[in-house]
């Protein structure tokens, strides 16, 4: 069977990451999380308390920092492990300004594109169809209701034990979707030629087998 890229890309907690990860495991290809990426960076930014609007200091550190997506799924910079740092509400928050400067776009997808050469990759964004893979063999765009997204995120914190506003998680779903849609370089935008699935009414099995089948086609 040959092996394929899949880019999988769609606005903040429409499923991405779920459903990329259990198609990899399914084909038995890599994933790449290239939202844990620009995490990764922003909580470096923050942990040495540079001013975030500084993006020649950001990209000076993007430059001395080493990304590291394990296998079984956890997140490394520098040979330290911060897996769960780089879910914290002050990155969630920032990373969007972080990830809107264009020098530190075009590393970053440099970066990405290394490892999809070799293709046997489920990679999931913003612009994966549109910038990081272009020519890749599958691409589809998950999309929600910000309601629906909103809630998912929600139980997800209530099940961590993590305290939760709906509200504000609805504001802040919102405000990361205008400006990851909103910048100039690559923007969140669907690619002309990649399938959209709405998953507002769908369950996480539904999404998988809907792509599983469109995958089956291709190979
Ligand atoms: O999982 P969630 O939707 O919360 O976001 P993520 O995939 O972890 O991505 C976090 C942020 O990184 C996004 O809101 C974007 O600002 C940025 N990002 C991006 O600009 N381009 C990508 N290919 C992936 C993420
Ligand atoms: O990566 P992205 O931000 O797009 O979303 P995610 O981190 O995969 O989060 C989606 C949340 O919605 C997870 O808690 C999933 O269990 C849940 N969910 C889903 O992903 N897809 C559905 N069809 C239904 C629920």
């Amino acid at each position: 069977m040959k092996k394929i890229a899949i880019a999988i890309d769609g606005p903040a907690a429409a499923g991405k990451s779920t459903i990329a990860k259990l198609a990899a495991q399914h084909l038995n290809y890599i994933y790449i999380d290239t939202g844990a990426m620009y995490r990764t960076l922003t909580f470096k930014a923050i942990q040495e308390n540079v001013d975030l609007s500084d993006d020649q200091k950001i990209l000076e550190i993007l430059k001395k920092l080493d990304i590291t997506l394990t296998p079984d799924f956890e997140v490394f910079a520098n040979n330290e492990n911060v897996t769960d740092n780089i879910r914290s509400n002050e990155v969630t928050n920032n990373v969007s300004k972080v990830a809107s400067i264009p020098e530190v776009r075009d590393e970053m997808v440099k970066r990405q594109q290394e490892l999809a050469v070799n293709r046997g990759v489920v990679m999931d964004g913003r612009d994966i169809g549109t910038r990081v893979i272009p020519d890749a063999e599958i691409k589809i765009f998950l999309v929600a209701s910000v309601e629906e997204r909103a809630q998912r995120r929600h139980e997800e914190n209530i099940k961590k034990g993590i305290e939760s506003d709906l509200e504000k998680l609805k504001a802040e779903i919102k405000n990361r979707d205008k400006m990851d849609s909103e910048r100039t370089s690559s923007p969140l935008k669907k690619a002309d030629d990649a399938i959209e699935i709405d998953t507002t009414s769908l369950s996480i099995e539904e999404v998988l087998q809907k792509i599983l089948t469109i995958v089956e086609q291709e190979v």
